[in-house]
């Protein structure tokens, strides 16, 4: 049997067993890479403003993407209760992705526009408030602390480097876009643009 050869030959063994992985790694990753529809912004997505930007960066410091997903599926269940499924092209400006799959909370991949901003300002202080049954931890120091402008601008730079495309005047602009706003300002702008490019409910 040739089969044996291999078997009993450690070093043949690994280099097939790379020669085989490698083989299946690229099958996987060269269409993705080359295809277009995982790479260009789907029509109308721009860079976040300033204030979202900060509010995204609230969010990840917050750890609500440990929560919260941003990723609907293409799934009845997903796309009734959520809304369209998420497509790639709305995610080439994401770094990095909060896609996530731990839902302790629902998906907010389209919860913009979704309730007011007043709503998401009370849901923040204390979720109970607005959801008696929630275990939604509160964040009512957001409400306390200002923005620091200081560095968005320097985000701003840093995220084009990996290809988003802010213009000088973006970059120029952001400390005074968010000069005086509060945190809860950031984050609530930022939920309030989330998946509203493409939305099929309401
Ligand atoms: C420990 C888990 C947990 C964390 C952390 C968490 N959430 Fe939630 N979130 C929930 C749960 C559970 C609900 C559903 C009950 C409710 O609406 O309060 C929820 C609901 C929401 C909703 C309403 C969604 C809808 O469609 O009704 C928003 C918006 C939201 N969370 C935003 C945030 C933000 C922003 C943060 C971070 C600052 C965060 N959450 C952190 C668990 C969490």
């Amino acid at each position: 049997m040739k089969h044996e050869v291999v078997e009993k030959n450690v070093g043949l063994m690994i280099v097939l067993m790379i020669v085989a992985i490698s083989f299946g790694t690229l099958v996987e990753l060269v269409p993705l890479i080359l295809g277009k529809q995982v790479s260009q912004p789907i029509a109308g997505l721009k860079p976040l403003p300033a204030l979202e930007l900060e509010g995204r960066d609230i969010y990840v410091r917050e750890g609500c993407n440990n929560c919260h997903s941003q990723m609907i599926r293409p799934l009845r269940a997903e796309t009734e209760r959520y809304g369209h499924y998420s497509v790639a092209g709305e995610f080439v400006y994401d770094h990095p992705f909060l896609w996530g799959s731990k839902r302790t909370g629902p998906d907010l991949a389209r919860v913009g526009q979704r309730y007011s901003d007043d709503w998401h300002r009370a849901h923040m202080y204390n979720p109970r408030d607005v959801v008696p049954e929630s275990n939604m931890p509160a964040y009512p120091w957001l409400f306390d602390n200002e923005i620091n402008g200081e560095r968005t601008g320097k985000k701003m730079a840093a995220l084009r480097r990996v290809g988003v495309p802010y213009s000088d005047e973006d970059i120029a602009g952001a400390a005074s876009a968010v000069e005086g706003k509060m945190e809860i300002d950031a984050v609530v702008a930022y939920l309030q643009q989330l998946g509203t490019l493409l939305q099929t409910r309401r």
